[in-house]
């Protein structure tokens, strides 16, 4: 983002959840950010506490952002003083939710604002339900005067029925034009730009197909462990907390077919086909694993069980594996092998296309494992693409040696804007296209759902490994059909 360059109308974000940890890491540097790009907005904080008010919020604001954000104090104090205000929201009954909509329009008229709002629901979400009916009926679903934009966090549910009345709930007051179901996957500039390489360039899309690719990885590793969060991830588990959502994403974005336009509903309606077309899979076809103590980043680490906050005897996975197929005429019979888990080697999410070899090996390879070329779309840490190729040796003979043609982000363009800074932004334009439609919400969790009925036997993993050998075993065997 270059200085004073975003456009957008006049308008108030409402996060609720404005104390919690989502608002000071992410939310408050970036909204800042955003304003000083050229974003046009005021902030209302909301949070139970009252006995917050505008001075000591707009403090705990700027410490979070000099923190977080390293961004000044002096120019946040600044911006928090002029665009920031704190309201209470108490125990969230009716009557708090009508204060809300009194306080709300009363900003509105001292910031001479056009009643363009955008609700941020950052908040835990078994508080979601309690949410939304309060801001309906409160009648802040709508604006008599501008648009109104209600923003969801993840998990949405936790399971088909929970997110199909979560929805339920949410279109009994809002349509779906107004919801932004945030996966901040899709906000990250490599995913977006995995749909500009596919369509952007001719030269790929034309090999993108059961014809010329053997498999496709998609790897989502972390290095860290469940670090303070137990008591939701131990809930959650790996395949919640991230299959269901990050990783469908980047498959769905990786195997969709060319949208008519780039836009939200063509972009959506072919995410969704791909979702439809994942063939149930068998039990061969999924690992769970949970880790035990070992060695992360040249430091003994403790295993789940022994992590604060976690059941003692926990069956919750921190590692899942799949190998999923999606059955249309593109992708027929090509395997899609995707894996996350914590306490991985390093943090690297990455997706890998592995092309199919030539049909007649001519040349000797120093190496059998180059012997087809790949791509390799590193999402982060060090984001941008690879391709590799076999070139010759010089000398006598005719022996080929991998080689690689790179692009990385850094090089060409600096750090890369924040997910939450591109997903906001496009809140409020109104561009739905990099936001989960409820639809595929439930579609994917219908893919999952007898994962979250039958789960799969647990596998134990060292900290510091790619997982139970039992996925590197079926990955292995996968790639080698
Ligand atoms: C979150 C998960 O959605 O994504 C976390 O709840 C996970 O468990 C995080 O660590 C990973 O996000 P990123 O952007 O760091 O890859």
């Amino acid at each position: 983002m270059t200085a004073a360059t975003l456009k957008t109308e006049r308008h108030l974000v409402i996060v609720l959840g404005a104390t919690g940890d989502l608002m000071k890491r992410k939310l408050l540097p970036v909204l800042y950010n955003l304003t000083e790009g050229g974003a046009s907005f005021h902030l209302l904080a909301m949070a139970r506490s009252k006995e917050l008010n505008d001075d000591s919020y707009r403090a705990q604001a700027v410490e979070a952002m000099v923190q977080f954000g390293k961004l000044d104090a002096g120019k946040a104090a600044q911006w928090a003083k002029t665009s920031l205000s704190y309201g209470a929201l108490g125990a969230g009954t009716a009557a708090d939710f009508r204060a809300l909509r009194t306080r709300i329009e009363q900003i509105e008229r001292e910031k001479n604002l056009p009643g363009n709002r955008i609700f941020y629901l950052s908040l835990p979400p078994e508080t979601f339900p309690k949410t939304i009916s309060g801001l309906g009926e409160a009648g802040l679903h709508r604006s008599a005067t501008g648009w109104s934009r209600l923003v969801i966090e993840k998990p949405f549910g936790t399971d088909l029925s929970t997110a199909q009345s979560l929805n339920d709930l949410v279109h009994r007051h809002f349509d779906e034009a107004q919801v932004y179901r945030i996966d901040h996957y899709l906000g990250k500039e490599t995913v977006q730009n995995l749909v500009a390489f596919r369509f952007g360039n001719a030269i790929f899309e034309s090999l993108w197909n059961r014809d010329r690719i053997e498999s496709v990885e998609v790897t989502v590793a972390e290095s860290l462990g469940v670090e303070k969060r137990a008591g939701y991830y131990d809930q959650a588990g790996a395949l919640r907390d991230m299959m269901q959502n990050h990783l469908t994403q980047l498959i769905t974005i990786a195997a969709l077919e060319v949208p008519a336009r780039f836009d939200a509903r063509a972009i959506r309606h072919e995410k969704e086909k791909v979702l439809r077309s994942i063939v149930p899979y068998s039990p061969g076809d999924v690992v769970f694993g949970q880790y035990t103590a070992g060695e992360s980043e040249g430091k003994k680490v403790p295993g789940y069980l022994e992590e604060d906050g976690v059941r003692k005897d926990s069956r919750t996975e921190t590692f899942v594996a799949m190998n999923l197929r999606i059955n249309n005429w593109r992708w027929q019979g090509v395997p899609f092998l995707v894996r996350t888990g914590k306490r991985m080697p390093r943090r690297e999410s990455k997706i890998v296309v592995n092309f199919r070899r030539a049909p007649v090996a001519m040349f000797d390879f120093n190496d059998e494992s180059v012997m087809s070329n790949r791509l390799s779309i590193r999402l982060q840490p060090e984001e941008g693409f690879a391709l590799d190729f076999g070139a010759k040796v010089p000398g006598d003979g005719f022996v080929l040696k991998q080689q690689r043609f790179q692009f990385n982000y850094k090089d060409a363009y600096g750090e890369l804007p924040d997910s939450y800074q591109t997903l906001l932004y496009d809140v409020m334009q109104g561009d739905q296209t990099l936001f989960v439609h409820a639809d595929e919400v439930e579609s994917s969790w219908r893919l999952y759902a007898p994962l979250l009925e039958e789960p799969p036997e647990l596998q134990p993993y060292a900290a510091g490994t790619w997982g139970p050998q039992a996925a590197q075993d079926m990955f292995a065997k996968s790639s080698a059909r």
